[in-house]
């Protein structure tokens, strides 16, 4: 997909972070913007900082982990603005302790809005998309968590591989179809995000979380550090995701660094040696 203007973007997670740079971005390009996220009041005040008139815009109070808030999103911008052309499954979660004490509403959680948005987002769009007659483009928001296996981020790791094979399934039958719908995948290392503070969109019907052992809190702490330290910026990934899109390119990996642990990663298994531990 070459050309953005008067294109439609639909992008989640749109009132902070990633989502609200590649809201911008796609403001620039001249899109009409479809944005979510459960932060309303949040999602209000960030789209009026985007200089997008009030016609080619539609704001969406909702939960991505529920398939009738995608459903009704979608509707609504296939209704108004005929065709979508850019659909960033990009809301997202992070929750940071041992394996062994995620509790079941913890992955539920975590796997709801990670994975399962994703799911619902490939469901609600695509069908609609395969019957426009331009190009058309899914980008779907991973992590380089979704190569890797880092320790204290279980449920996390386990969405974000889900939404890299989830993508990779996804390309490959596109391709087949040579349909005019492009998919990449976004996978960053750390960013100097909100991600670190998710708990506040932990949703009621998840409960609070349960009290965190000492080694959790260690990787939490740690977790925390590297998110706030992060080199590249929000605005680095919707530059890298646009070039990609632009580039009809699957896989954005805008931190070069990470490729030696992904290599190292690949060398295990192809060797069957055991995992190489990670920091
Ligand atoms: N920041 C990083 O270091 C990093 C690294 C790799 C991947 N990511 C991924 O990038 C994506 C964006 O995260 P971010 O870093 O910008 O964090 P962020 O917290 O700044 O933004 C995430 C947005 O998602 C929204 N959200 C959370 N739960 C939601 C729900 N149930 N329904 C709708 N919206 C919801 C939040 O309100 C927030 O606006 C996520 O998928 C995250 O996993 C982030």
């Amino acid at each position: 997909m070459q050309d953005f203007r008067d294109k439609t973007a639909v992008i989640t997670g749109a009132a902070s972070g990633i989502g609200l740079a590649l809201a911008l971005r796609a403001a620039r390009e001249g899109m009409r913007l479809v944005l979510a996220d459960i932060e309303g009041e949040k999602l209000k005040a960030a789209a009026a900082t985007l200089g997008v008139a009030a016609e080619r815009l539609s704001l969406h109070t909702l939960d991505v982990s529920r398939d009738e808030d995608i459903a009704n999103m979608a509707d609504e911008a296939f209704r108004r603005f005929g065709e979508v052309h850019l659909v960033c499954n990009n809301a997202g979660v992070g929750l940071t302790r041992v394996t062994w004490e995620h509790s079941l509403k913890d992955w539920e959680w975590v796997l709801g809005v990670n994975l399962w948005s994703v799911i619902h987002g490939i469901r609600h769009f695509v069908p609609r998309m395969l019957k426009q007659s331009g190009d058309s483009h899914i980008v779907n928001t991973a992590s380089v968590a979704g190569l890797l296996s880092t320790p204290g981020m279980a449920a996390y790791n386990v969405s974000k591989h889900g939404v890299v094979t989830l993508s990779e399934t996804l390309y490959s039958e596109l391709a087949a179809l040579k349909s005019g719908v492009g998919v990449s995948v976004l996978c960053p290392a750390w960013v100097p995000t909100a991600i670190h503070e998710s708990d506040r969109n932990r949703q009621d019907r998840y409960g609070t979380p349960d009290e965190a052992s000492a080694v959790s809190r260690a990787y939490e702490e740690r977790m925390g550090q590297a998110v706030k330290s992060g080199r590249k910026t929000a605005d680095d990934m919707a530059d890298a995701v646009f070039e990609a899109v632009k580039e009809n390119r699957f896989y954005v990996i805008p931190h070069r660094k990470i490729n030696n642990a992904v290599q190292l990663h690949m060398d295990d298994i192809m060797q069957q040696r055991n995992p190489t531990p990670l920091e």
